[in-house]
């Protein structure tokens, strides 16, 4: 007798990510519901191309994208051991991000999906974040996701593929990209997260009372620009520097941030919880850069403990901008017999709220 309900299938995806300073191609294995197996993810990343200007310069970043994009694509496939014909699909970043770099990826992965005669999915680079969680882990949904990287800081409920709903977004500056201006003001190197952090440890957190942007207010936005504007008043104050100031100086900005993203984090997990009427232990799943940050994590690790959640930190690589999250979004996409037209076009701008799950 024939199965109504035929067998849940594997699918594998190439995928491409050159939406900011990172090329990236991945090739995963997998079906929604079961981690996926990365057979290959390669990231070739920028940062000395953009390090003189202490940001990254689009222009610079579209053209790396061009240079290395093909011979990446053959590599990610080498080291998969498999030929573009095995693929079950395409799937690259449509947005948001740097319209240049965008346009690359985009051109690259409709071609090869063309060539190959495979499907094609336009991959949205936030929903691609969101969906790491399960990659790594049989996450069901609802989950709590708390990106906060040098493009973003967001704070959303997944509720399902194409399904988020944000809680709280940046009024100004992204939060990665307020460790960069901060690095830059003090001359610490770029990217300024990581040079930072490595500061603060060294540095007393209580020495400059820095402000807690939003800090109290109900919701769960972010604004970052107070705070980097009281950091570099203080830091006029005391030129020229000794060390010991400067890792004050870090340690008293690490320390606000902290404070602000677990003040906004716990409004988040309340409004998730008085949408949901849940009393279960729900995920919160941390993606982006600055999640790499250790005082962060130790804050949320507390945080998750003390209000019935459980912190998924997915292992770095795939936390900062990489290309296995693209295909597995692409996994998640075409298992709901969701694909793209090769009309697709890059955007600037794409809020999850505009997400099209129409198959
Ligand atoms: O996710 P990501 O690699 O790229 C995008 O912006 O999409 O994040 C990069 C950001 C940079 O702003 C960098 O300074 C920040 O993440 N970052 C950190 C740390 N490592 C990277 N911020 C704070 N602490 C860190 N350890
Ligand atoms: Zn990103």
């Amino acid at each position: 007798m024939a199965n109504a309900h035929p067998a849940p299938r594997d699918f594998t995806v190439l995928g491409i990510e050159t939406s900011c300073d990172e090329t990236a191609v991945s090739v995963v294995r997998g079906r929604p519901g079961v981690p996926g197996d990365i057979r290959s993810n390669l990231v070739l990343s920028q940062f000395d191309d953009h390090a003189p200007y202490g940001g990254v310069v689009p222009e610079i970043a579209a053209r790396a994208h061009i240079d290395h994009l093909d011979s990446l694509v053959a590599a990610a496939l080498r080291e998969a051991d498999m030929p573009l014909g095995d693929v079950d699909a395409v799937a690259a970043t449509a947005g948001p991000g740097l319209v240049g770099g965008l346009m690359v990826g985009l051109v690259t992965g409709k071609a090869l999906a063309f060539a190959a005669k495979k499907p094609f999915v336009a991959v949205n680079h936030l929903e691609a974040h969101a969906l790491t969680a399960r990659l790594v882990a049989a996450t069901p949904f609802p989950y709590l996701v708390l990106l906060v990287s040098g493009g973003h800081s967001q704070l959303l409920e997944a509720r399902g593929v194409g399904e988020y709903r944000l809680l709280g977004t940046t009024l100004d500056d992204a939060v990665g990209e307020a460790f960069d201006k901060t690095a830059k003001l003090m001359g610490l190197g770029y990217p300024g997260g990581p040079h930072v952090e490595k500061w603060a440890l060294k540095g007393n957190a209580t020495r400059f009372d820095l402000p807690r942007p939003m800090k109290g207010r109900a919701g769960a936005d972010f604004s970052f620009a107070g705070l980097k504007t009281a950091l570099r008043q203080t830091v006029t104050k005391l030129v020229p520097l000794t060390r010991t100031d400067l890792a004050d100086a870090a340690a008293s900005f690490q320390m606000a941030v902290a404070d602000t993203i677990e003040d906004r984090t716990r409004n988040a997990m309340q409004m998730m919880r008085d949408a949901n009427g849940l009393s279960d232990i729900l995920p919160i799943v941390v993606a982006g850069g600055v999640a790499s940050n250790k005082a962060l994590r130790a804050r949320l690790e507390t945080l998750a403990l003390a209000e019935g959640f459980t912190l998924i930190a997915p292992p770095l690589p795939l936390c900062t901008d990489n290309a296995a999250m693209i295909a597995w979004a692409g996994i998640e996409r075409l298992a709901l017999g969701h694909t793209d037209s090769l009309a697709t076009g890059p955007r600037a701008r794409w809020p999850l709220a505009d997400l099209d799950m129409h198959p």
